[in-house]
């Protein structure tokens, strides 16, 4: 959460931030603010949006080489002007930017009032600037070193840059358990400082990814990384492959109807020179070293949180049929504080779109003590959880925007869908002609999910009959249970409509007490092996006048007899249908949103990368 941006360079920086803090703003949107140094440091900042900050500066004099910039999710403190970042060192010659939390922050507070600090603002980062300050007051050294002892003493998790007035050509910045990227631009004379890369590759595509405690101390023509025991290491330059309309909306109103359009060919990415059904080739190139221990787990241990514990729920059910390995699906803000029972030969499996999430990440640590292998199932390249799990297979589904996670939702099933097959036919456990009877049917899904698509009218004509709606109820059964859970989640977060996910059956023990006129019901109720059994689950909801909305198979003629709106979804294998059936959920979210007049990717409340507890 928050978005934090710097630059360093010879280029005027305020455009660069103000751009920059725009691309971040899904981490955060309630606040926004500046610092440039130009003669001395200027700082403003102001409650809202990234534009109501341009708005309040007007026609401010922005002349700089040097600055910083930050877009806040609210953690200590509410958003207001005051809250927001950057925050001023007592003297006001130190301003700092911060997206984390400081654990201790209360105890340092109360240390320094007694040193004479007074506070203007409820955050943990003033103290934190505060303390950096009387630390350099103390020991009446250099501010690299202040931040560096600072460093050794706050718990918590922190992506930090600081700007000092005294030394107005450099920005230390340092990192733990927040991510901060570091863009090295024309012959290393210039440096970009961002959350992810998407502020930065507009300018250079060779980045370093500062790690957990390390320091970086950036000047003209020199970036110079240090750990918090002040060992010096040489910075790593990673080339991004990552294209700059791939950030951008490419003609969609939002972020989220262009991800969502994306799907058939983020699936097909996803699997590229992965899958080939032609020649019966499936490798995840990623999954090498520990392959070995992954076939022979003993047990598979999946860990997300949102969305990406639904995909590790659809996972389970894919990973049982074809693996025939045991799966448990654990929040990993759950797992984390377990005292869990790990064996040698159990493998974890965690997945997250931003590679960020702070929960997944400690569940990880925690499963590494206990001596589990970990795999990955990332989309951000280079992200902290792709580089802390033993190995892994990226999902290659580009960035993703919007808050509300689509199409890493489908590329995530899709890598995992890809790993159990995999395991699978390694195992023995799938013959020969079922194996490739799958690679084929998985090579025909982006055209399906485009078909899909193309009933965005009608999809549209549904939502503005559910778009009043207060609540509803979303219902599936087998792979399709999770697929119940993400529609219903999809419609919470950016309609703020309340919706909950059920497995159908379950309907009959508590939730089919909520069913009137005005409930609308949606049902996955695709021609699969409980079809039966979902036949009669409608035939209850329609007897106490529930509003049914189903999503059948193509050509069934039976459903529509029954539901009030039907839609159509092509036959595919029972194991591969959440992919095509999360498709029209996600649709009527974003349109029933549209019609309420919600803010799809921005929606309130949330950001997209949950990088607090
Ligand atoms: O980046 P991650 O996949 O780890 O994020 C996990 C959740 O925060 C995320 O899926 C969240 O639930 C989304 N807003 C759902 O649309």
């Amino acid at each position: 959460m928050c978005g934090i941006v710097g630059y360093l360079g010879e280029q005027e920086a305020f455009p660069i931030i103000i751009k920059g803090l725009k691309r971040l703003e899904y981490r955060g949107y309630d606040s926004a603010g500046i610092a440039l140094m130009n003669g001395s440091l200027s700082v403003y900042k102001k409650q809202g949006k990234v534009s109501d900050l341009e708005e309040f500066m007007g026609d401010a004099n922005v002349k700089s080489t040097v600055g910083i910039g930050h877009t806040r999710w609210a953690t200590h403190g509410e958003p207001n002007d005051t809250n927001a970042h950057p925050h001023f060192s007592a003297d006001r010659k130190l301003v700092m930017i911060h997206n984390g939390i400081i654990e201790n922050y209360a105890v340092l507070k109360q240390k320094l009032i007694l040193r004479g600090h007074e506070f203007i603002s409820d955050t943990d980062t003033e103290v934190f600037i505060h303390f950096i300050e009387q630390i350099q007051i103390d020991n009446q050294c250099e501010l690299e070193e202040a931040v560096r002892i600072a460093l050794t003493e706050v718990i918590g998790a922190y992506a930090i840059i600081v700007i000092s007035a005294e030394n107005p050509k450099q920005l230390i910045a340092a990192r733990k358990s927040s991510p901060l990227v570091i863009g090295v631009g024309r012959n290393s004379q210039e440096f970009f400082l961002a959350s992810d890369a998407t502020p930065i590759i507009e300018y250079t595509q060779d980045v370093v990814y500062l790690n957990d405690h390390e320091i970086a101390v950036i000047k003209p023509n020199s970036l110079q990384i240090k750990d918090i025991g002040n060992k010096p290491t040489t910075p790593y330059v990673t080339h991004l492959e990552m294209e700059l309309e791939s950030i951008e909306k490419g003609g969609f109103d939002s972020f989220m109807l262009k991800e969502i359009h994306e799907q058939p060919n983020s699936v097909h990415d996803c699997m590229r020179g992965r899958l080939n059904a032609e020649t019966g080739h499936l490798q995840l190139g990623g999954i090498n070293k520990y392959l070995e221990h992954l076939l022979n787990s003993q047990r598979i241990i999946m860990l997300g949180c949102g969305t990406s514990w639904h995909a590790g729920l659809v996972a389970e059910y894919i990973f049982e049929e074809l693996a025939r390995i045991p799966v448990e699906v654990e929040y990993a803000s759950e797992f984390r504080y377990r005292n869990p029972i790990v064996h040698a030969k159990d493998s974890f499996i965690a997945i997250s779109q931003s590679g960020e999430t702070a929960d997944t990440l400690a569940a990880i640590e925690l499963a590494k003590k206990e001596g589990g292998t970990i795999f990955g199932v990332c989309n951000v390249v280079g992200s902290s959880i792709a580089r802390t799990t033993h190995e892994g297979a990226y999902t290659h589904a580009g960035p993703e925007i919007g808050v509300a996670s689509t199409k890493a939702f489908t590329a995530q099933v899709t890598v995992l869908t890809m790993m159990a097959l995999m395991i699978g036919r390694k195992r023995g456990n799938i013959s020969d002609t079922q194996f490739s009877e799958l690679l084929y049917e998985l090579e025909t899904i982006p055209a399906k999910i485009e078909k899909i698509l193309q009933l965005n009218d009608h999809i549209k004509d549904i939502a503005s009959e559910m778009q009043h709606a207060e609540n509803a109820l979303y219902l599936g059964r087998g792979y399709n249970f999770p697929v119940a859970l993400e529609g219903a989640l999809k419609l919470k977060e950016i309609s703020y409509i309340h919706a909950e996910g059920y497995p159908a059956a379950e309907m009959k023990h508590g939730p089919i007490a909520l069913i009137d006129e005005a409930m609308p019901v949606l049902f996955i109720a695709i021609k699969d092996n409980s079809y039966e059994k979902i036949v009669s689950n409608i035939q209850e909801v329609k007897a106490r006048k529930g509003r049914v909305i189903a999503i059948v198979t193509e050509g069934d003629d039976l459903i529509p007899k029954m539901a009030d709106y039907v839609i159509e979804v092509p036959a595919t294998y029972d194991v591969l249908t959440p992919l095509l059936t999360v498709i029209p959920f996600q649709l009527l979210s974003y349109h029933i949103a549209i019609m309420r007049g919600c803010n799809v990717d921005q929606p309130r409340n949330l950001a997209k990368s949950v990088t607090v507890e």
